[in-house]
């Protein structure tokens, strides 16, 4: 099961724009939905592990909502300080309006 796909939500869960965290392998993954995309990255900031659904996203990044750090939801870069690591990012699967997450890129 952790090398494959698991089934984390519905689509219908998360909104437009909608971010939400969920859960894979027992790691927290951030949901976040810009356009027709839905991406996966890590749901703790490496800073102070601050949750990233309290943050918001803005220009195809998602902003801590302690520190001012926030990264790319593309890449998983980290884009301004005080983080200096970049966050993981998970390949995203849609079937049956359910949303699949993939094991992280190395
Ligand atoms: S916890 Fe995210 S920048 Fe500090």
């Amino acid at each position: 099961m952790e090398q494959g796909f698991v089934d984390v939500c519905s689509e219908t869960e998360l909104g437009e724009g909608g971010v939400l965290m969920v859960e894979r392998g027992g790691e927290p993954v951030l949901l976040a939905r810009v356009g027709d995309r839905i991406h996966a990255v890590a749901g703790l900031c490496p800073h102070e592990d601050a949750p990233m659904d309290k943050g918001y996203i803005k220009d195809g990044c998602v902003h801590c909502p302690l520190h001012g750090s926030y990264f790319d939801l593309e890449t998983g870069a980290v884009q301004a300080d005080p983080a200096e690591e970049d966050i993981a990012v998970y390949p995203v699967r849609r079937e049956h309006g359910r949303i699949l997450v993939g094991p992280p890129a190395a």
